[in-house]
């Protein structure tokens, strides 16, 4: 996300706009908490995890009296346009405020779930997925050394988007997501005695959190209460939310942040960027509201055939 503020604050800077950062996302709106975003003070932050401009959720913004008493003083202070990076949910404000006050917005894809409708990849996805990666090769030196089996959790309480990724470029043995058609406690069950079988002396299963067996914990107990196992349970949590961003975050961050100007400034006004085929696309607001991407079934197959 800083990536994306400061090429935002840069390419303005290059078509000689002036640019406020609003803190703690529409609450900052809400409370008028800006200040001046320059070239210079936002020099130092493409490296850094997070953002700068910190991020609240705003359940006032759901009333219309809220938005157009921020609409009006974002016209006060003579603000033509505003770039939100988020979700679902910012997006669905952003297209509130252009559609119910006439505030150009345009969106850029935030969310580590890599779940938006519109686009196949959004800022923090590839950051997450390498953080998990790392984490479980490490683990890794210890399930097979110990002849262990882990249940890995990572993020996801709606997506397996990191997940099912995750679980190939690690080679795990089994991965569970919200969306999966194959998964479930009993399967997982099968597909570990399948492998011991075939003589795998350890295993890394890789769990999102929001799947339907209830998680990495709670699928261990089971386990321990139905078979004698030598397992371990780890939980990534937040380290997958956090850390400097990789070089592909970085360069689409970049990308969105000076494009969202470029096209504000050229008159489009209601917008967010996506990335179509590999080329950087832009998508009404109104799509927002279509099917989430699930998991690539084609993927899905393959962490099966890759864990033989
Ligand atoms: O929505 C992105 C996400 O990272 C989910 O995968 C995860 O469940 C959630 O955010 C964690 O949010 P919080 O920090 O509020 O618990």
């Amino acid at each position: 996300m800083n990536a994306a503020i400061r090429a935002a604050v840069r390419q303005a800077d290059a078509l000689n706009i002036d640019v406020y950062g609003v803190y703690r996302g529409f609450q900052g709106l809400v409370e008028q908490d800006w200040r001046p975003l320059t070239t210079r003070n936002c020099a130092n932050i493409l490296q850094r995890g997070g953002t700068i401009l910190n991020t609240a959720r705003c359940e006032a913004w759901h009333l219309p009296a809220v938005r157009t008493k921020a609409a009006q003083d974002l016209k006060d202070a003579g603000v033509d346009a505003l770039v939100v990076i988020g979700g679902n949910g910012s997006f669905t404000g952003a297209d509130l405020l252009n559609r119910e006050h006439g505030i150009p917005c345009a969106g850029i894809p935030g969310t580590i779930d890599n779940d938006l409708p519109g686009t196949e990849r959004t800022l923090g996805f590839d950051t997450a997925l390498n953080t998990a990666v790392q984490a479980i090769d490490r683990i890794r030196d210890t399930a097979s050394a110990h002849e262990r089996l882990f249940l890995v959790e990572v993020m996801g309480r709606s997506s397996g988007m990191i997940a099912l990724n995750t679980a190939i470029a690690c080679g795990a043995e089994a991965v569970l997501y919200p969306e999966s058609e194959a998964q479930g406690y009993e399967a997982l069950v099968d597909q570990l005695k399948g492998g011991w079988e075939r003589g795998k002396r350890s295993s890394i299963v890789v769990v999102a959190e929001g799947d339907s067996t209830g998680g990495a914990y709670q699928i261990s107990e089971r386990l321990r209460a139905e078979y004698a196992l030598d397992l371990q349970v780890v939980a990534l949590g937040h380290i997958q939310r956090g850390g400097s961003p990789t070089a592909l975050d970085r360069i689409w961050g970049s990308m969105w942040g000076a494009e969202s100007v470029k096209r504000l400034a050229a008159g489009e006004t209601s917008f967010y960027l996506g990335c179509q085929a590999g080329v950087l696309v832009s998508i009404p607001f109104a799509a927002i509201h279509g099917p989430k991407p699930n998991p690539s079934k084609d993927l899905a197959a393959l962490a099966g055939v890759l864990a033989r």
